[in-house]
């Protein structure tokens, strides 16, 4: 079983990834830092190739994942990027194949959370935030996660997928 989290940068996918997966004893990946290795170059200088490059590596990236766990049919939590839903060519893969939740989180939160530096995060935009909206909420599941850490976040995942 593959478990992916999606939702806009900055609201807890990789803290509420890691709590997670210690709480299921389920391996963890990061699917930026799965993405950085596989390029050998942090996100700032793919995205200076154009954002085109980085999608596609992106997809390449979760593909790999996906199709890796399918074979030796074992467990995963996997952080989504912020965007990785939003790749017509790989949206189909994350909502079928995999058990998605959204951690829907507010503005407000996602900005403190982040706060004044967002250079990691060359894309990041408030109409971003909300032309995204849409799509996250077609994962299955979703989860409300103002206000709360990472480690009720988690169990209340655990709750949603009965596991
Ligand atoms: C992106 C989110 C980032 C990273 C890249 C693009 C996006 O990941 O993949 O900067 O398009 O929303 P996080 O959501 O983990 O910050």
């Amino acid at each position: 079983m593959i478990i992916t989290l999606t939702g806009f940068m900055g609201c807890g996918k990789s803290s509420v990834g890691r709590e997670l997966s210690a709480l299921l004893s389920f391996p963890y990946v990061d699917l930026d830092e799965y993405i950085v290795h596989k390029a050998g170059q942090s996100i700032p200088e793919i995205f200076n190739d154009g954002e085109q490059r980085f999608r596609a590596i992106e997809a390449e990236a979760i593909r790999d994942l996906v199709v890796m766990d399918e074979v030796s049919e074992s467990d995963m939590v996997i952080a989504l990027g912020g965007g990785t839903i939003t790749i017509p060519s790989v949206q189909d893969l994350i909502l079928n194949r995999t058990s998605c939740i959204y951690l829907r989180t507010s503005l407000e939160t996602i900005i403190k959370r982040l706060g004044p530096d967002t250079s990691s995060r060359p894309i990041f935009s408030k109409e971003l935030y909300h032309k995204r909206l849409e799509t996250y909420e077609k994962a299955a599941y979703s989860v409300d996660t103002d206000g709360k850490t990472p480690e009720s976040i988690a169990k209340e995942i655990k709750n949603i997928l009965y596991i």
